[in-house]
C-alpha cells in the first residue's frame, strides 16, 4: 500500500520552513504593541447615558443593569461630576416621569423631569462636558410608544413630528448642547432643525439615531425607564435583517441636516456602522446598549469571561468599525481605567 502523502513530506523534508512575513514581530513586547495600536480608547470619546427619575429620594439600582441606577436630581449631579472628573466626553440624559399620558405632556413641560435634569447637568458641568438629551416620547407616554397614536392606535408619524418640535425647543431652552433624536419618525431631523433655526437655537446640534434597529438588546433599558410598552416598535425601528436600509436612513438624516449620525445597537451592527462611517461626512457615533452591557456583566458575574478585558475589547471593536465616539454605561469606569 502507498505511504500517505503527508507522512512522505515529513520524512523527506530538508529545508526548515521560513515564513516570508512575520507579523508576530510587532507583537513581541507590550511597548511594541502599544506603539502600533491602530485605535486607542480615549475618555473624551465616551458618552455616559444616565437616568433621572421623578419622585424618588434615593437612587434606585437597576437589577438588569448591575452598577446602573435611576438617579435622584442630587445623585445625578454627583454622577455627572464624577464622569467629568474621569474625563468623559459627554452625558446623555433620559427622564423617567412620575405621571404619563397619551401625548407625553411631561416631555414638553419646562419643569418636567427630563428638562429639569438637563438644566441641572448644564449647571453642574457647564461647557466641560457635552450635555445630550434623549429626544423621544416613549418615556412620557402612557402607551409607551415613541410617538402619539392616531384613532386606529397606530403611531402617527406627522403628528409626532409636531411633538418632537415642541420637545426640541424645551430641550434647547435648558442649554443642552446636543439633541439625540431617537424616535425613528420619518422627517424628524428636518422638522426639528427647522424649529431650532426659527427659534434662534442655531448652535444646538442634532445627533440623529439614524440606523436604530428594533432590537432585543434594549430589554434592560425598558426596565430602566419603567417602559409602559406592550407590543413592539417594529413599525418605526428598523428590521435587524436590513443593512442597506441603515445606509438609506443615515443618508436621509444627513440630507435633513444631522450634525452627527448614530448606529444602535453597536456590537450586532458593526457592519452597518462601518458602512455608515465610510460614507458619512459628519461624525459617527455608536450606542453600546443596555443588553450589551447586561450580557457582559452577567457573564462576568458568573466568572465566565474577564470583565475588564471584555469591556475594553467591546468598546475598541466599536471604534475599529468606525465610531468616532461611543455611548456606553461603562463610560466613567472605563475612563478611570484609561487615566
Ligand atoms: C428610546 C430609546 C431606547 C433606547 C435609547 N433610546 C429604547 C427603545 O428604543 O426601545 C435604548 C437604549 C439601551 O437599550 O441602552 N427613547
Amino acid at each position: 500500500p502507498a505511504t500517505p502523502a503527508a507522512a512522505q513530506t515529513t520524512a523527506t523534508r530538508r529545508v526548515e520552513p521560513r515564513p516570508a512575513e512575520r507579523p508576530r514581530r510587532l507583537r513581541a513586547t507590550p511597548s511594541l504593541r502599544r506603539l502600533v495600536a491602530e485605535h486607542r480608547t480615549d475618555p473624551a470619546d465616551l458618552v455616559l447615558p444616565m437616568f433621572v427619575r421623578e419622585g424618588i429620594d434615593a437612587p434606585v439600582p437597576l437589577a438588569s443593569m448591575p452598577g446602573v441606577a435611576q438617579h435622584t436630581m442630587d445623585s445625578l449631579r454627583r454622577a455627572a461630576v464624577e464622569a467629568a472628573q474621569a474625563g468623559v466626553g459627554g452625558l446623555m440624559l433620559f427622564g423617567v416621569p412620575a405621571v404619563r399620558d397619551a401625548v407625553g405632556s411631561g416631555a414638553t413641560d419646562p419643569d418636567g423631569i427630563l428638562n429639569a435634569g438637563l438644566r441641572a447637568l448644564v449647571e453642574e458641568v457647564g461647557d466641560a462636558v457635552v450635555v445630550m438629551s434623549d429626544l423621544c416620547l416613549d418615556e412620557f407616554t402612557d402607551h409607551g410608544h415613541c410617538g402619539v397614536l392616531d384613532a386606529a392606535g397606530r403611531v402617527d408619524n406627522d403628528a409626532t413630528l409636531v411633538r418632537y418640535q415642541d420637545m426640541a425647543l424645551a430641550h434647547a431652552a435648558t442649554g443642552a448642547h446636543v439633541l439625540g433624536l431617537s424616535g425613528m419618525m420619518d422627517g424628524q431631523v428636518a422638522a426639528v432643525r427647522e424649529v431650532l433655526e426659527a427659534d434662534g437655537h442655531t448652535d444646538t446640534a442634532i445627533l440623529a439615531y439614524s440606523a436604530k434597529y428594533a432590537s432585543a438588546f434594549y430589554g434592560p433599558f425598558r426596565d430602566a425607564v419603567d417602559s409602559q410598552l406592550r407590543g413592539d416598535r417594529k413599525t418605526y425601528q428598523m428590521d435587524p435583517a436590513n443593512g442597506r436600509e441603515g445606509l438609506r436612513e443615515a443618508t436621509l438624516d444627513l440630507t435633513e441636516g444631522a450634525d452627527i449620525v448614530m448606529v444602535k445597537p453597536a456590537l450586532s451592527y458593526l457592519d452597518v456602522l462601518a458602512d455608515v462611517a465610510e460614507l458619512s461626512p459628519v461624525p459617527v457615533a455608536a450606542y453600546q446598549v443596555s443588553g450589551e452591557y447586561a450580557m457582559i456583566e452577567a457573564a462576568a458575574a458568573q466568572g465566565w469571561i474577564e470583565r475588564r478585558r471584555a469591556i475594553e475589547e467591546s468598546v475598541v471593536s466599536i471604534q475599529r468599525a468606525g465610531a468616532d465616539f461611543v455611548l456606553t454605561y461603562w463610560a466613567t469606569e472605563l475612563a478611570g481605567w484609561l487615566r
